[in-house]
């Protein structure tokens, strides 16, 4: 007996095959039962007919309630208005488990709910096409970047210093010192640059913010990349094709999740460089241009960056932020030092930046007086003023966050959905 997955079923039509998985869905008529079984790699309608099977075995299919899990065996049928296009005729159901009161019915649920619930949510379908796409997310990046001639390089979890900025650091008791729960890999993996010329880390990073926000994570994927070598443009270059890299493979292989998702793939095809690029100045001007109340300065709000990337088809560079505002470690523009080398790249249809990158300083005594200015301590970061001691050369690098990367190329509009178990202001559990 073959015991094939769903997503291989149309190979075994005419043959007779056991399923694994659990009951998504029931509808029964007399004589007849439709059972919805799903495996995780598919659905697959299952007829459960009294002119095939014993009436003790019709009565089972007519009674058991959703997840319960279960095999059933069958012969396979080309089936036009089935779901998947594929239909079992049932000569054999065997339950694993009877379940009659799974908590998430087919009515609406609140978000609150279905988030207490994440363990069980995960199960349903637009769950399940969301986790796809992200793992082939993760995958086309890695594979992007590994085919660029990149090295992984995987960044410590636990640091004793804070790449962006203290206000947003977890701590935790290491020994008898402090530990912060590292918050980008970005300083590691530009040491690594210096050894192995292109490198990327990618993992969780932490950040201790108390914003809920639809963007807002406080532990998200970044994947960094940082190059030796590379100017801001070489950077954005980069960026510019592995996004458009990402979008193109999801769109190959993940028509179905996308449907189910009910994404708007045309705007997905649009997806191709070179992307538009808009300096910080440029942005203000249209901010005010339609009445909004910014100075020079400012940080941008959702609404700001909303608005500028509706005034594109794709994705928008916004560069040139003042240096004020940003990172101790970005490279002040030399033509004009009030701004830095650096670019966030916003995504259309609102969902924000999904890239901050910048080319580093890369001056011992600049960088000293940077790390003064924003009040860290000199000897913690010792170790990365020495790589601007022995043998400093230009580098860029940018982080890419991966839930905000998923929701926009799914169209979710919250990044809780986008990770298997997300950690916001007001949840760690399940
Ligand atoms: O702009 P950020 O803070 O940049 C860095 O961490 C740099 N060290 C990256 C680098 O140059 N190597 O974060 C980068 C990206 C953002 O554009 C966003 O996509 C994501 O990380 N991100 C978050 N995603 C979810 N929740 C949060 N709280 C996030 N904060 C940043
Ligand atoms: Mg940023």
């Amino acid at each position: 007996m073959k015991q094939p997955l769903i997503a291989d079923i149309g190979t075994h039509v005419d043959s007779v095959v056991t399923i694994q998985g659990w009951l998504d869905g029931r509808r029964a008529s007399g004589r007849l039962a439709f059972l919805i079984v799903r495996d995780g790699t598919g659905v697959l309608q299952c007829t459960v007919s009294a002119a095939d099977v014993s009436p003790e075995l019709l009565a089972v299919a007519t009674r058991i309630g959703q997840e319960t899990s279960l095999r059933v065996t069958g012969k396979v049928r080309a089936e036009a208005r089935a779901r998947g296009g594929y239909e079992m005729t049932v000569t054999d159901l065997q339950l694993i488990q009877e379940v009659h009161d799974y908590p998430i019915t087919r009515k609406e649920h609140g978000p609150a709910f279905l988030m207490a619930h994440r363990h069980l949510w995960l199960r349903s379908s637009r769950q399940v096409a969301i986790l796809r796409i992200r793992a082939t997310i993760v995958r086309a990046i890695r594979s992007f970047l590994d085919d660029e001639g990149f090295t992984l390089i995987d960044s410590p979890i636990l640091t004793g210093n804070a790449a962006e900025g203290t206000t947003t650091l977890f701590s935790t008791e290491y020994f008898d010192q402090t530990a912060y729960l590292s918050q980008s890999g970005q300083l590691y993996v530009e040491a690594a640059a210096m050894a192995l010329g292109r490198v990327y880390c990618f993992g969780p990073t932490f950040r201790a913010e108390r914003s809920s926000t639809r963007r807002h994570l406080n532990e998200f994927w970044m994947v960094e990349p940082e190059m030796a070598f590379f100017d801001l443009d070489d950077s954005l270059a980069l960026q510019e094709r592995l996004i458009a890299n990402i979008v193109a493979e999801v769109l190959d292989r993940h028509g179905t999740d996308l449907a189910a998702l009910e994404r708007d793939t045309e705007r997905l095809r649009a997806v191709v460089p070179p992307f538009p690029r808009v300096s910080y100045d440029d942005a203000i001007a249209m901010l005010r241009a339609r009445g909004d109340e910014i100075a020079w300065g400012d940080d941008f709000g959702a609404p700001h960056e909303t608005y500028i990337s509706d005034q594109f088809d794709r994705p928008v560079f916004v560069h040139r932020y003042p240096a004020r505002s940003k990172a101790f470690y970005m490279k002040p523009d030399p033509a004009r030092p009030e701004v830095a080398l650096c670019a966030d790249l916003l995504a259309s249809e609102g969902y924000g930046e999904i890239i901050g990158g910048s080319q580093r300083v890369d001056d011992l005594a600049l960088l000293e007086a940077r790390i003064q200015e924003h009040g860290l301590s000199a000897e913690q970061f010792a170790w990365y003023l020495d790589l601007r001691r022995y043998g400093t050369v230009p580098h860029s690098g940018f982080g890419l966050g991966i839930e905000r990367l998923v929701a926009w190329i799914c169209g979710i509009h919250h990044v809780r959905e986008t990770i298997p178990f997300a950690r916001t202001l007001d949840r760690l559990y399940p």
